[in-house]
């Protein structure tokens, strides 16, 4: 059995600790700390998790996974540092925040393991990206790669490749929420009413999801299967092209990779 305490669950460690649950770790395996009695309460009845405070929670667990907000963490390392097991394992989600951060404020040799994960973490979709610290072993990547797998996919990549990821995956979500509003808005232009457009779209990006995991067929192949000569496709491909569209999406992802290593220094 090992024992997982999730120190923040907010969105992403509250959607951690179903996502565990679902995939059939005992309720008394899993401890979670919240700043707030009311909200710990409450997900205590929700969850059937017991809310521990964090020193607790470093006593008691084999694996500690951190997922406050990264403004958040110099208190929660300062209560974390004393309390640990040597071994301890510690997980952080959090963005932008290197594992040297990390092992400078734990005890000397805890094996940390870093993670870029993304919402649709809430509906056990998430996209995570791991990447061991100086200590961590194999055994400790494996422990991450199955917690993380019950909630989503897992890739490892080297930590210098963690504000790239944090660009593509950890914001990725976004980007197709935004690009799936201007395409319901575009329904509304064209006299559809919204909850129709809605779902024709929410529909088409679920679809088109589905076929590019499931077929492993180049997104290029895909869109060619459905640009037939002089026809609709072809026309808005045009329209995409003269915008820009690709070049934005380009320059907005290292925009984005940018902005993280900026977050990173401070
Ligand atoms: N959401 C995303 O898209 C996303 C994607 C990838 C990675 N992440 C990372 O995941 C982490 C969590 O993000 P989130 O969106 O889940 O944030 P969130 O909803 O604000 O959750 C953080 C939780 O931690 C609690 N907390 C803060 N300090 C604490 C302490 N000392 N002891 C116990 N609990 C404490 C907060 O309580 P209060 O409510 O009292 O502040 C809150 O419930 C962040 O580091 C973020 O970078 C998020």
């Amino acid at each position: 059995m090992t024992r997982i305490a999730v120190i923040g669950a907010g969105k992403i460690g509250e959607a951690l600790l179903v996502g565990l649950l679902g995939a059939g770790h005992a309720p008394d395996e899993l401890v979670f700390t919240e700043r707030y009695p009311e909200r710990a309460e409450e997900l205590s009845a929700k969850l059937g998790v017991k809310a521990v405070d964090v020193s607790t929670a470093g006593s008691t667990a084999d694996v500690v996974v951190v997922a406050v907000k990264p403004q958040d963490i110099d208190p929660v390392l300062a209560e974390l540092g004393p309390a640990l097991r040597p071994q301890t394992l510690v997980v952080s989600l959090c963005a932008g925040l290197p594992t040297k951060l990390y092992e400078d404020a734990l005890p000397a040799g805890t094996p940390v393991v870093r993670v870029m994960p993304n919402t649709p973490m809430v509906v056990g979709e998430a996209m995570s990206a791991v990447s061991p610290g100086t200590h961590a072993t194999e055994e400790h990547l494996s422990t991450v790669e199955k917690m993380l797998g019950s909630v989503g996919r897992v890739v490892r990549v080297p930590e210098s490749q963690q504000d790239a990821v944090t660009a593509l995956s950890g914001s990725g979500p976004a980007y197709f929420f935004y690009l799936v509003e201007a395409m319901i808005d575009a329904g509304i232009l064209l006299g559809l009413p919204r909850a129709v457009a809605a779902d024709l779209i929410v529909q088409s990006a679920f679809g088109a999801a589905r076929m590019l995991r499931e077929t492993d067929d180049h997104p290029v192949i895909l869109r060619e299967a459905v640009t037939s000569p002089a026809g609709t496709t072809i026309a808005a491909i045009r329209e995409l092209e003269r915008h820009g569209v690709r070049a934005a999406l380009i320059a907005a992802i290292e925009a984005a990779r940018d902005r993280s290593v900026e977050l990173g220094k401070h």
